[in-house]
């Protein structure tokens, strides 16, 4: 290796560096996303070639580096302190007067105020600049290493990045809050629904599970996200207060949490409190209250900790969307991908304003590690958008009346054994003529991720099955007009409409179809790529594994998944009727696109898909994507919180796409 190549690999990280900061920490990128990873393949390949190359700070590392065989513990430099709680502004009021007392100065203290995350505390450590140990807090002496799942975190920085002339401490020490966004922890979920695994109960789960992983690989495929609270500068004190702090850890190049703010008085602190809890669920991270910390850091000292908690902080927690009732059974669902998911009967309960009457038990290890039993009384807690859960039992309420809960062996609709997979933890029916996954396939077919053919929701497919009028997909184009007006509650007009509804579903785009088939491992984005690389639905229906596994985006398992289910007789057979039935999937037209003379350009935050989705279907219809506003943008797709770009776009003329008009614009509405 020469001297150039070796200089080269350095201006590659710096600049890799300096974007993936402008993109992370910034939110104002500078070069476009396909510019960015060109540069990320060039020093992955140096690396490759020349591994003394690979520095510990290298970005490289962000896509996570070989599997661990276990976590290694770390003791922390200074314990990692809980707080208390408090849960009105009374008690608040209690608490900053004994502080008041103690202190006795004679200004109004200052506090600073910080939403409190709700996900899991970890402790970095920077020497010389460089992230040498990242761990959890673990029982608060003592935590687990995870450096490496901590380097694929994209706001963590893996080497303290100064802006202008600041000056790197030798040693410093960060603790904050690693969280998963709630949009990406909704987008993970409906992923492994797909692909029929257990789902996350919350993001906070999400996130402790995505970073407990030994192998960082994993990791890096999670959205995980941090924001710094704490800052331990060892042996240099550069900063005298939190707000400070804040302002130096923005300085070496973490992004802060921008809700921190500095109240002068205690009515500062209580409005805070009142807007926190009211802007919470528009937030893209649970919080469950907020921290309240003395602002200056000599006062801190002056209070000191006690073994536990520090007296100079407090968090004032939101009351939570709980209640207790009594579960009175439990039933088992099996869905579309097979998975039996255990459901909670309840007693009626109001939680928030809102009547909760069954709650998920996610999976059997569930139902083990909280111990449960039919006719317990329990905690239920209704937290976001999320399905209504059972948080524990109060076992001090037990009779002795409660009965345990038997999983089933075999599948509750069609009896044949359930099967547990090595590693996983869903059980499922993997008789692919189970009713049941076939009615939540039919269910899925026409619904809105599928045809999204009107008058077949839920209900009306499950009395089509139920009147044996519908078996397979197919079937639904065989129906008539007849056959509908006759079923209970169906006059001559909604069955007209119906069928007119079925009629039209008979032209669906390719990729629209390959989607509503619900194959396993294929969700939107999937099915889009298939229809751009097969272009016909005779092209896909002969492609065979190797076929799909070249497609970029596409993975061994759904690979593995679309072989099985074009080269099975039934799917031909289905095939086969559709065509009978006057079925005619549309080939994927790119030329023809409206969109192949079309620049995009996203910023704010989608609400009904992630900005890669958003990505991917924009470029399937020929369309390119940039990551900066320049002259060739032709349109900006303004989501949530959307911010400088909207404003430069409007002064340039540039049209303005919010997001109702961009999914009618890909036809997604
Ligand atoms: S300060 C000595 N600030 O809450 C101070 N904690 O209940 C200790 N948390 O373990 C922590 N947001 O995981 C602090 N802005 C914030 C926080 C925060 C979330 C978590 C943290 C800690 C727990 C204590």
């Amino acid at each position: 290796m020469n001297n150039k190549v070796a200089q080269r690999a350095e201006w590659l990280r710096r600049e890799i560096q300096d974007h993936s900061h402008r993109y992370y920490v910034l939110d104002a990128p500078i070069i476009a996303d396909g510019e960015y990873d060109t540069l990320f393949q060039e020093l992955l390949a140096l690396e490759k070639q020349y591994p003394e190359l690979r520095t510990l700070d290298s970005p490289t590392h962000r896509v996570g580096g070989p599997p661990l065989e276990e976590f290694n513990s770390v003791e922390h430099k200074q314990p990692m302190l809980s707080l208390d709680n408090v849960f009105s502004a009374e008690e608040f009021g209690a608490f900053a007067d004994r502080v008041d007392r103690y202190l006795k100065v004679s200004t109004p203290l200052q506090w600073v105020v910080e939403p409190k995350l709700d996900g899991l505390a970890v402790e970095l450590v920077y020497e010389n600049g460089m992230l040498t140990v990242g761990s959890t807090r673990g029982d608060g002496v003592v935590g687990e290493n995870i450096t490496a799942q901590l380097k694929t975190i994209h706001t963590i920085p893996l080497q303290l990045y100064p802006i202008s002339d600041v000056r790197v401490p030798s040693s410093l020490v960060v603790r904050g809050e690693v969280y998963f966004p709630k949009q990406d922890f909704r987008r993970l979920n409906r992923l492994r629904e797909e692909n029929g695994e257990a789902v996350f109960a919350n993001p906070r789960n999400a996130a402790a599970g995505s970073l407990r992983q030994l192998d960082p690989r994993v990791t890096a495929q999670r959205s995980l996200a941090f924001f710094p609270y704490a800052a331990i500068y060892l042996g240099e004190s550069t900063c005298s207060t939190q707000e400070e702090m804040f302002a130096s850890l923005r300085n070496l190049g973490f992004r802060t949490n921008p809700l921190v703010s500095l109240c002068a008085s205690m009515h500062d602190v209580v409005e805070q409190y009142a807007h926190f809890h009211e802007i919470r669920h528009s937030l893209d991270y649970e919080i469950d209250g907020m921290v309240i910390k003395l602002n200056d850091f000599s006062l801190q000292d002056r209070m000191g900790n006690t073994a536990r908690a520090p007296r100079w902080a407090v968090a004032w927690k939101f009351p939570a969307a709980q209640a207790t009732t009594v579960v009175e059974k439990v039933d088992f669902q099996v869905g579309r991908t097979g998975v039996v998911t255990p459901v909670a009967w309840l007693r009626p309960v109001t939680v928030e304003g809102v009547v909760v009457q069954r709650a998920t038990l996610h999976n059997r290890d569930e139902i083990e590690r909280k111990q449960l039993k039919v006719y317990d009384t329990v905690l239920v807690q209704r937290a976001g958008d999320v399905i209504p859960e059972v948080v524990q039992v109060i076992l001090e309420k037990r009779s002795g009346a409660e009965e345990d809960i038997i999983f089933p062996e075999y599948c509750p609709v069609c009896g044949s054994a359930l099967i547990q997979r090595n590693g996983e933890v869903a059980v499922r029916c993997v008789n692919s003529a189970c009713p049941a996954k076939q009615i939540q396939q039919l269910i899925y077919f026409a619904g809105k991720n599928g045809l999204d053919i009107d008058g077949l929701g839920k209900k009306n497919v499950e009395k089509l099955v139920a009147e044996n009028l519908v078996a397979e997909i197919a079937d639904f184009f065989f129906l008539s007009q007849d056959q509908l007006s006759q079923l209970d509650g169906w006059g001559e007009k909604s069955a007209r409409k119906v069928i007119d509804a079925i009629e039209r579903a008979k032209t669906p785009k390719l990729g629209t179809f390959i989607r509503a088939l619900g194959i396993r491992h294929v969700g939107e984005v999937t099915a889009e790529l298939l229809a751009a690389h097969f272009g016909t639905l005779e092209a896909f229906i002969i492609g065979n594994k190797e076929d799909f596994i070249q497609i970029e985006g596409v993975g061994e398992q759904a690979a593995e998944a679309l072989e099985v289910f074009v080269q099975s007789p039934s799917t031909k057979e289905t095939f086969d009727r559709l065509h009978l039935a006057g079925m005619q999937v549309q080939p994927f037209e790119q030329s023809e696109s409206p969109l192949s003379q079309r620049v995009f350009l996203f910023t704010g935050t989608l609400l009904s898909l992630s900005r890669n989705e958003a990505k991917q279907l924009v470029k399937n219809q020929g369309a390119q994507v940039v990551s900066s506003l320049s002259g060739r943008v032709t349109d900006l797709v303004a989501g949530e919180k959307a911010g400088s770009k909207l404003t430069a776009a409007r002064e340039k003329g540039i049209t303005v796409l919010d997001e109702g008009d961009f999914l009618r614009l890909v036809g997604k509405k």
